[in-house]
């Protein structure tokens, strides 16, 4: 069932319509999994909702624009890798970054998708500013609304560590790409450069949150920044999840001495 809402959304989208979309923005109701996953989906929502206003411009802050480079970085990777008229989805696209450096960098057709609509709502203003045509989809990570192998490529910046359930996310990046279809993954991750290291954890776990919540007004979300790093794999572990999940020629490059990682990965041509 579609429907037009006043500001000219489209809420309702079965998950059939969600295949190859050309609107701007569509919406589809989202169906989370256990209990602990809803409770866990609807505080992470909330919090994105709350710090929307101030996410990019705390992102570019925060990592002294060094952002940017990375998105940048994983746009060039995969676009190594990917078949002409290629089909890219930008998964827990935010406020839309990564999903405009894919749309400019390569000539992918683009699409984002995230649960968080004022984080969306900012992605698609901006997409318009930049005459970028990205369609912009209300999903949850966990349930895409896309049929199997709709991809040639996907994308997940920074959103991975914030799923309820990172082996489920992965199964279902996996799921809707195409075999012989690529993901890209970037994510904090472990330091690895002895000294520099230790006065990263220092500015992350102690300068960062009092920096971000100031500017923000939520010091919870940036104090829930480093502990989620800390509580999510470091690069060899995810190396090894991701391949678990199914994926093969599975690599990462550190970035910024292993502050952030790329992971990349393809779907196997045959699965076993
Ligand atoms: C740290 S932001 C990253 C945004 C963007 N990828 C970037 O590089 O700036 C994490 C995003 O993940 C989204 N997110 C978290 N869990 C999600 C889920 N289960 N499904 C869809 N989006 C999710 C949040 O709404 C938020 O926009």
């Amino acid at each position: 069932m579609v429907r037009e809402g006043s500001a000219g959304l489209i809420t309702n989208v079965s998950q059939s319509c969600c295949n190859l979309i050309s609107n701007d923005f569509r919406l589809t109701v989202t169906s989370e999994r256990t209990a602990e996953e809803k409770e866990h989906a609807s505080r992470v929502r909330a919090m994105f909702a709350g710090i929307s206003g101030r996410y990019d411009l705390l992102n570019h802050l925060l990592s002294a624009n060094m952002d940017k480079r990375w998105r940048r970085l994983v746009a060039l990777e995969l676009k190594k890798q990917l078949p002409l008229k290629a089909q890219v989805l930008d998964i827990a696209c935010g406020t839309g970054d990564l999903a405009l450096t894919l749309f400019e960098q390569t000539e992918a057709r683009v699409y984002g998708a995230d649960f968080c609509r004022p984080m969306l709502q900012i992605a698609s203003a901006k997409a318009g500013q930049r005459e970028a045509s990205i369609p912009f989809i209300e999903a949850d990570a966990l349930t895409l609304p896309f049929p199997d192998g709709s991809f040639d490529g996907a994308t997940i910046a920074f959103g991975l560590r914030n799923l309820a359930n990172v082996e489920g996310g992965l199964a279902e990046i996996l799921r809707i790409l195409k075999p012989g279809g690529q993901v890209a993954i970037l994510e904090f991750s472990e330091p690895k450069v002895p000294g520099f290291s230790s006065g990263f954890r220092w500015y992350f776990r102690r300068v960062l949150p009092l920096l971000g919540g100031a500017i923000s007004g939520s010091r919870s979300a940036y104090t829930y920044l480093p502990d989620s790093v800390s509580r999510f794999p470091n690069q060899e572990k995810l190396a090894s999840m991701i391949s678990e999940a199914g994926f093969e020629k599975v690599r990462y490059l550190n970035l910024t001495g292993g502050v952030a990682a790329l992971h990349l990965g393809t779907r196997p041509e045959r699965s076993s």
